[in-house]
């Protein structure tokens, strides 16, 4: 990383004194304003609320101008002069927008996630932005849930290494104008656990599960230096997550002993009525601040119901000033006291340069996974005649912005056919039919020019469609029962396919699709997600080689909605669907279906290049670890292709004998090589026995002794593989 990240969590007893200092001048009315988040709709006297000290806090406002006007009314026209902290939802870019979390950790690249983060936070805060709300680390593994775009997909450890990457990379100590930004992570927490994968549904998992799958990414992200956190919407077991002492104290404050702002998502105290967890609002503010919430988004609760249960002694003052402390500390810490407002002209440097794009365009590049190349008809090279590019989101410049696009805009975006054109010799043609609407809300087959796009194809020598989703069809409260192509898509590939002449796919989407026919009758597919501003351009690269695939994938793609949840650490179950079965009655009994394979279409960890690898020789230095011990573990990795390829080299390893069951594989390491052809190099992993460990019987985090399976390869679903014994000394 060539710049160094600010940590929120670091302790200042200079600002301390402040804090102290300004808190002692300040009632009680004052104080629960801190703890008041609003948006523009809040209330109609919001001024008047502001210069009364009655909010701490404003979100999604729009631009430098609007941002200082409201500073104003805080910093010059308040009692106290205490600034407010403005926060936004910069989830994969400001202006300048990249390709959508889930596409952005296919990368498997932490350092230009970071980079990236960072650049969003530059765009950001010479606005007057001080809050981004990400990294949304939430684990996924239901692609039917829209907001599986948001985060880094279904595995731990990569789950943590991103939300590291990206609250180093909003933190970064070296914004414009001396400004800081504090990350955000959310949703705290298990918010992907969501039943049928539908958003805002219930969670109830067990402790351990959260413990060992939902938390560890927060954890990361706090031990990166991010001092807020988002709590959920969800219930977790019965008792949602913004009104979760468990949640908001145990683990929190008391087991991880981290001391940040807990902001509760929008109007999730409000919520608790919905919930059937509080009667009123009155009870829902006495529970939830009870719990640990310091700050409540959309203010339905804390401004009217606080005070009084403070004068009712429900709620202790003392506890007020404690998360009236951890709000001020952030402000001071931030530097909003020094310098409130920003300059609206540092925009217009800073946003969209050319360095940024360039930055957006090598995300998008290697966040696109190549899933299927059946006779290398990719990449298709550039001595083609015609191309016929066919599909709704072929020259489309709204939804390669994917969903939370911030201040991205429709003009900034380059389409497949703006890609194609930018790449293409002169000479080529390219004939451009759009075929069907992504999704036909008509009812009928309206807008659908099958004939046309079937001519197309005829008259050209290859056929290219970009099909897929809409943005809005994944991210928040977008949740899908039915993962195929939208609309009319299946039926124009169909017709496509008939010709006979060679065809590509290029998938844009937030989430895995269903895809078995295509998977099936069509040569070539390209995973490209919602690219950001730069899809186009980078599409057209790897389509025609100028930059070859690398992206893996960082979530299972179901063959059938049935399968769902489908991912690759998995327990093994009592009767493993790849063992012998029980012989019971007269047939083999294991956990299968009748009527659908086991396996994902594509798993965990995979992606195909434009060259090929081969893993050799697995190497463990020692066969017997102790406890506080490291295993070294190593392969060779070959290219055995003919141009130069990019290979994330993938450790994984299993726990075989627990006091708990453990997964079947859990990611403990990946590398990523560059090899020119022909070019082999020893890639070794040093895993501490300490990172191999589980919350057991007692919900403690112990490594436990025993013998251990490892595997270094391409994905989850292969690799060469070793074993190891834990002693324990
Ligand atoms: C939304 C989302 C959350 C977002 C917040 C503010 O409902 O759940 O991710 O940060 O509200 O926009």
């Amino acid at each position: 990383m060539n710049f160094i990240s600010y940590d929120f969590n670091t302790a200042s007893p200079e600002i301390d004194a402040r804090v102290e200092a300004l808190l002692s001048r300040m009632t009680l009315a004052e104080k629960v304003g801190q703890l008041v988040q609003a948006n523009l709709r809040w209330r109609d006297d919001l001024d008047d609320q502001i210069r009364q000290g009655r909010v701490g806090s404003l979100l999604s406002l729009n631009g430098a101008e609007q941002i200082n006007r409201f500073q104003r009314l805080a910093v010059e026209e308040s009692r106290l002069g205490i600034p407010l902290i403005i926060g936004f939802d910069v989830i994969h870019g400001f202006r300048t927008v990249f390709p959508i979390p889930i596409a952005e950790a296919c990368t498997w690249d932490p350092n230009l996630v970071s980079q990236a983060a960072r650049v969003a936070a530059m765009e950001a805060c010479v606005e007057g932005i001080d809050w981004i709300f990400a990294p949304m680390v939430d684990i996924a593994r239901d692609p039917r849930w829209g907001r599986i775009a948001e985060g880094a997909g279904e595995d731990v450890f990569l789950g943590c290494a991103m939300a590291r990457a990206l609250v180093v990379g909003f933190q970064a100590a070296d914004l414009p104008g001396g400004r800081r930004i504090v990350a955000c992570p959310k949703h705290y927490a298990a918010y992907g656990a969501a039943e049928a994968g539908k958003d805002y549904n219930t969670v109830d998992i067990s402790e351990r599960t959260l413990r060992d799958t939902y938390l560890p990414p927060f954890k990361a992200a706090f031990d990166a230096g991010a001092a807020t956190v988002m709590s959920a919407f969800n219930e977790i077991a019965g008792v949602p997550a913004s009104a979760n002492p468990f949640l908001l104290k145990t683990i929190l404050r008391e087991t991880w002993g981290w001391e940040g702002v807990v902001l509760s998502d929008f109007d999730a105290l409000g919520e608790l009525l919905h919930h059937g967890f509080a009667a009123d609002h009155r009870e829902a503010a006495l529970r939830s601040f009870n719990a640990g919430v310091d700050m409540d988004m959309m203010g339905n609760a804390f401004p009217y119901h606080l005070a009084n249960l403070v004068r009712e002694d429900l709620v202790e003052e003392a506890q007020i000033d404690s998360a009236v402390r951890r709000v001020l500390r952030l402000k001071f810490a931030l530097g909003l006291f020094e310098q409130p407002y920003t300059d609206p002209a540092l925009a217009a440097q800073v946003q969209l340069t050319d360095e940024h794009r360039e930055m957006a365009l090598e995300v998008a590049q290697k966040s696109m996974v190549l899933l299927k190349n059946e006779g290398n008809l990719l990449p298709l090279g550039t001595d083609l005649r015609t191309i016929a590019l066919i599909g709704p989101l072929a020259d489309d410049h709204h939804n390669p912005l994917g969903c939370w696009h911030a201040r991205g805009r429709d003009a900034d975006v380059e389409s497949v056919l703006d890609g194609l054109r930018a790449v293409l010799p002169e000479e080529a043609v390219l004939l451009h039919v759009p075929g069907c609407a992504i999704e036909d809300t008509t009812g009928g087959s309206a807008g659908a020019d099958f004939d046309a796009a079937v001519s197309a194809a005829l008259a050209a020598d290859v056929a290219v469609l970009v099909l897929g989703e809409a943005e809005m069809q994944s991210g928040e409260a977008h949740s899908r029962a039915h993962l195929g192509l939208p609309g009319w898509q299946q039926d124009l590939l169909e017709a496509v396919v008939a010709t006979g002449k060679p065809v590509v796919v290029v998938l844009m989407a937030g989430r895995p699709l269903v895809l078995p026919w295509m998977v099936e009758h069509v040569p070539a597919i390209l995973m490209a997600w919602h690219g950001g501003i730069r899809a186009g351009r980078a599409i057209a690269d790897i389509l025609l080689g100028a930059v070859a695939p690398s992206g893996r994938l960082v979530v299972s793609f179901p063959r059938s909605e049935g399968q769902i949840p489908i991912y690759y650490g998995h327990k093994s179950t009592g009767r493993p669907a790849d063992s012998e079965g029980v012989i019971q009655f007269d047939r083999r009994h294991r956990s299968v279906y009748l009527d659908e394979a086991s396996t994902p279409q594509f798993p965990f960890g995979y992606g195909l290049s434009y060259t090929t690898f081969a893993y050799s020789d697995l190497q463990i230095e020692a066969s017997e670890v102790t406890l506080d011990g490291v295993v070294v573990v190593s392969a060779e990795v070959a290219n055995t292709g003919d141009r130069a390829g990019v290979e994330t080299v993938q450790c994984y390893v299993r726990d075989l004998v627990g006091n708990v069951t453990r997964p079947v594989k859990e990611l403990k390491g990946f590398q990523q090589l560059t090899l020119a052809p022909g070019e082999r190099r020893r890639v070794r992993f040093e895993i501490p026995v300490r990172s191999l460990g589980f919350h057991n019987l007692e919900l403690r985090y112990v490594v436990e002794p025993g013998d251990f399976r490892v595997w270094i390869g391409p994905n989850a679903a292969e690799g060469l593989q070793g074993e190891f014994v834990v002693k324990d000394s």
